[in-house]
């Protein structure tokens, strides 16, 4: 996507050195826009920790590259002893997006099926390069799917504006270009479709305001953030025509984790038949898990809920808002059941939140 005029992804190799993987820190924005180079697996495991890079397309893609650096590091120390210990740390550094583990072991197979360690590096380098790719076209076959959704409903509205709300960043910036729940978006947007987006906030880390509010700003997409708990009232008085959010592990029967907050916004909008979608590629399926309840939810520190993070005088601030002596809880996602999705967004198509439909999209991963 366009950033002042110039074509960024979120994660590519440095063009004057292949050893150097190339991030936007997105701690950073909205306020800076800061790219940043990692040359080894702690700086990757750092980044994806840390939240350097987040989301869970971006995070698979991150791993990806971050398995090219560990080949790099495991032919300095002994390749079939160290290329576990890496891809371990790497696959672990925060456990709810699948996307992470699924690169990583995509990384392994294909570095299994080569002989020598230059044409296992070789090959890292390019798989690394695949994973990216695809991501990216996969997003964009997402936009091309939801856009008739979109569509429908300025037509049933005779052109009106669709509102639409997210929750989060599923933009552009959680993978490596064009996002899912926005890709729909800026396509109908570029097609002269009327939209307005309701950008939650999205607290403790504020993806919502600081990412998604960012990247529409950008690409001139009328939006407004609200606090995370205005949805419910904007539903209940007829101002969301449709819910879109992303995902981050989706189980084979459709329940879906995504960021904490999103299940309290499909109540919301089941109980005012507003329909709610979940954009993901396929990489974001967990075919091992037929149940929601199994999806482990990262618990992250409670530093990001006792305090806010902002920009004051021309820098970062941080601020406390509660008794520094209370304790907080900061769990990272939660479980929509599928019962409460009215369908999902995929690269290959639309589909009801179910094993059969999920089934009848990805025939070859039947058990
Ligand atoms: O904790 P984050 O910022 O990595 O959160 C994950 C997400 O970006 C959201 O849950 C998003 O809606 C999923 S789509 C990548």
């Amino acid at each position: 996507m366009l950033v002042q005029g110039r074509h960024y992804r979120t994660i590519w190799l440095d063009e004057n050195n292949d050893r150097v993987v190339k991030i936007i820190d997105q701690r950073q924005l909205p306020h800076k826009f800061v790219v940043e180079s990692l040359t080894t697996v702690r700086n990757i495991v750092q980044a994806i920790k840390d939240m350097h890079v987040r989301g869970a397309g971006l995070i698979g893609a991150t791993a990806g590259y971050g398995m090219y650096l560990a080949a790099l590091e495991a032919a300095r120390n002994g390749f079939e002893k160290s290329l576990p210990d890496l891809a371990y740390e790497i696959s672990t550094a925060r456990p709810t997006a699948v996307n992470l583990a699924w690169a990583v072991n995509r990384q392994l197979a294909a570095i299994d099926g080569e002989a020598t360690i230059d044409g296992k590096i070789a090959i890292a380098r390019e798989t690394a390069g695949q994973i990216a790719n695809e991501d990216a076209a996969y997003c964009q076959a997402i936009g091309r799917h939801g856009i008739a959704l979109i569509a429908a409903i300025s037509k049933r509205k005779k052109g009106a504006v669709v509102n639409i709300l997210t929750h989060c960043n599923a933009g552009w910036l959680a993978f490596t270009d064009y996002g899912t729940a926005t890709a729909p978006i800026y396509q109908a947007h570029d097609a002269g479709i009327k939209v307005h987006v309701w950008v939650d906030e999205t607290r403790p880390r504020n993806q919502g305001a600081n990412l998604t509010a960012w990247e529409l700003l950008n690409h001139g997409v009328p939006h407004t953030i609200i606090a995370d708990n205005t949805g419910g009232h904007l539903m209940q008085n007829g101002m969301v025509d449709l819910v879109i959010t992303g995902a981050d592990r989706v189980t084979s029967t459709g329940d879906v984790a995504n960021k904490i907050g999103t299940y309290l916004k499909a109540l919301a909008a089941h109980d005012n038949n507003v329909p709610f979608y979940v954009a993901l590629p396929s990489s974001t399926i967990d075919w091992q898990l037929a149940d929601g309840k199994d999806i482990p939810i990262e618990e992250r520190s409670a530093e990001e809920v006792k305090y806010i993070q902002g920009w004051q005088n021309n820098r970062p601030a941080r601020v406390l808002i509660g008794p520094a002596a209370s304790p907080a809880a900061n769990y990272g996602f939660d479980v929509t059941p599928a019962r409460l999705i009215t369908g999902l967004i995929t690269e290959r198509g639309i589909c009801l939140p179910t094993e059969a439909g999920l089934a009848a999209l990805y025939p070859e991963k039947k058990k």
